[in-house]
């Protein structure tokens, strides 16, 4: 652990300053604007030389909070040199100047190398939360702060990647020829539908390996203004595929386990995709035996599937359902450009889950995480005892009132 230690001493006060600095959201319209009208590769370097170590920064304040027991694990400890490895690279542009062609050409690889680098964070991550949840067991005020730190650490790696791309994708020789009309990784008129229909043909086959048997898909579009015009997004396609992806699996799974034995086919997984004034939404509707409310909240929580834990071995399959990180990280996506996700459940019946994505470019800023002081309070207070009553805890005998706690 001695590169750990060696880590740690030398970002330390960097970290302290860069936190101290907000990260600054884009919004869909900004970053499409910059991309298009000739793009300026310094421009781009200038702003994120600070920016990415800004974002970076943030985030090491919060992973630094997290309790000892887990911060202590072998995958974090990983994670943690990842970033402070990244965050070391990138300080050394910062006072490069930005005249020397070299050091743009420099700083395009060192973010390719440093995205490679992050490659597997989430799934390492998780190792990192099943490895103290096996040692230490549940508790319920870990939990939480797993769940809160997790939400802003992936998303912050999304922003992190996003902002990645769009220069690596710009300037570099990654340009993707197969959609000359993306700006980077957004795509300004993207069907919908499109990305549905593939979506469900990549869950289709995965569910075919597994149970031999997959839901047709039926799908359905309305555009509010003018009904018959095909629905486009101004987004990030491979956003909305992940997205998808996750909701098909999961309706699909529903959908074949619900009905095993049953003499009737598998009812269809029904999408409807609707554009409004503020609002395009997408509804993935499937007759899987639904979910009882109870549970709905527990299905984001990143400690909670029903499916048994995959195995991280590289070489397997890619599971159908695995950590139960298909609703949390999809919802991470949504929410980062100020859309959100739902699930509405009938249990005994099936499950509507709703992508809500911001019709206008304008309106899709980035959702960040931002290390302040109510952030670092979060890490600090414990779980707030009930204060509203809670039938199990209740005195059988009526008559002998507990006293508060
Ligand atoms: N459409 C649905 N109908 C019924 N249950 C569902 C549905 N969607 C999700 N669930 C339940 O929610 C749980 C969590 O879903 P989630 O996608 O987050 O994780 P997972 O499918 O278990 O694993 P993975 O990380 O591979 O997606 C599922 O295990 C399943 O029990
Ligand atoms: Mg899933």
């Amino acid at each position: 652990m001695r590169l750990y230690a060696f880590l740690l001493k030398n970002t330390s006060p960097k970290i302290e300053y860069y936190s101290r600095f907000s990260p600054s959201p884009l919004s869909i319209k900004q970053f499409l604007e910059f991309g298009r009208d000739n793009a300026c590769e310094k421009t781009s370097y200038m702003f994120l030389r600070k920016e990415l170590p800004v974002r970076l920064a943030n985030t090491m304040r919060e992973v630094n909070l997290l309790p000892d027991k887990l911060l202590n694990q072998p995958s974090v400890k990983l994670v943690q040199k990842w970033y402070m490895q990244s965050f070391l690279e990138l300080l050394e542009y910062e006072n490069r100047n930005s005249e020397d062609a070299q050091a743009l050409e420099d700083f395009l690889e060192v973010l390719i190398e440093i995205r490679n680098r992050h490659n597997d964070v989430v799934p390492t991550m998780a190792q990192g939360v099943i490895e103290y949840k096996e040692k230490f067991g549940f508790d319920p005020f870990v939990s939480s702060n797993i769940q809160y730190f997790l939400d802003r650490f992936y998303t912050n790696r999304i922003s992190f990647r996003m902002l990645i791309n769009q220069h690596t994708l710009l300037f570099g020789n990654d340009t993707n020829p197969a959609h000359p009309k993306h700006i980077g990784s957004i795509d300004p008129t993207c069907s919908v539908a499109d990305v549905v229909r593939d979506a469900y043909e990549n869950a289709k086959m995965l569910c075919h390996q597994y149970y031999l048997a997959a839901p047709e898909l039926k799908i359905e579009e309305f555009h509010a203004k003018a009904p018959e015009k095909p629905i486009h997004a101004v987004y990030v396609p491979s956003h909305l595929f992940h997205m998808l992806f996750e909701l098909f699996k999961n309706s699909m799974r529903a959908t074949v386990e619900h009905h095993e034995g049953r003499e009737e086919g598998l009812p269809p997984v029904k999408a409807k995709v609707t554009l409004g004034k503020e609002d395009l939404s997408i509804k993935i509707s499937d007759r899987g035996g639904g979910v009882p409310l109870r549970k709905i909240d527990r299905l984001f929580n990143y400690m909670y599937s029903t499916a048994p834990t995959p195995s991280l071995e590289p070489s397997r399959a890619v599971p159908l359902a695995g950590f139960g990180y298909g609703l949390p990280i999809s919802r991470l996506y949504a929410r980062y450009f100020q859309g959100d996700l739902k699930l509405y459940s009938m249990e005994g019946v099936g499950t509507d889950a709703v992508i809500y994505l911001k019709a206008l470019s304008s309106e899709s800023f980035e959702r960040l995480p931002v290390f302040n002081k109510s952030a670092w309070r979060h890490y600090q207070t414990g779980p707030e005892a009930d204060d509203w009553s809670n039938p199990s805890r209740e005195p059988r005998d009526a008559s002998k009132f507990k006293a508060k706690r």
